[in-house]
């Protein structure tokens, strides 16, 4: 039996979901060679909007696909809403202080650069402990997501599952994409190429 929730959101969500974890090979940007300014802005107008955007819809996907499947099979899904409300508060705080603290100050540096105002080598300063405290919490996403996976058999689709079941799986692997290529783009990318300004 299908859980009620509209069809056509659900398509939607899985639709969005795919498609904002593929990137465009034609317009993909060399982000090892491009601005660092450019970079900050993809990530936050790709990466952490998407985040925002599926966050809350898959969050409300996980409460009514668990409230359902937990009853009628149990031990299914089991630990899921734990795991990824953890996910999803870490991954809020995280953003919040990418845009408001880490990618401010990576911009300041690129401009005083730019002008030949600032001599002090980025290693020894707060920037690096900034950045070595995202790489410890991209870790964290990381082990949340090995876990998702696990709970969710390999992001498998049970022959029981409804559409509402489907799509939250769907959205699941897409999100774990997309976070995969995010943390690449930050700490084998920008990272680096911040530490060596
Ligand atoms: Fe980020
Ligand atoms: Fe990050």
């Amino acid at each position: 039996m299908a859980i009620l929730y509209p069809i056509a959101a659900v398509a939607r969500l899985a639709a969005q979901s795919l498609a904002a974890s593929q990137p465009s090979a034609a317009g993909e940007v060399d982000w090892n060679t491009a601005p660092l300014p450019s970079l900050l802005d993809h990530l936050i107008t790709r990466r952490h909007d998407y985040l925002r955007h599926e966050m809350p819809l898959l969050t409300e996907l996980v409460a009514r696909v668990h409230r359902v499947y937990s009853v009628r099979h149990p031990g299914e899904l089991d630990g899921l809403p734990q795991v990824f409300e953890s996910l999803r508060a870490e991954l809020q705080s995280h953003l919040e202080t990418e845009e408001l603290l880490l990618f401010p100050a990576i911009r300041l540096q690129v401009r005083d650069r730019e002008t030949g105002a600032v001599a002090e080598p980025i290693g020894v300063g707060g920037l690096a402990q900034t950045i070595a405290r995202m790489e410890y919490e991209h870790e964290g996403a990381e082990a949340a997501m090995r876990r998702i996976r696990e709970v969710t058999n390999g992001y498998a689709i049970p022959h029981h599952a409804c559409a509402t079941y489907r799509a939250l799986i769907l959205g699941l692997q897409a999100l774990e994409a997309d976070i995969r290529h995010h943390i690449h783009l930050e700490n084998d990318i920008l990272h680096p190429r911040v530490l060596a300004l």
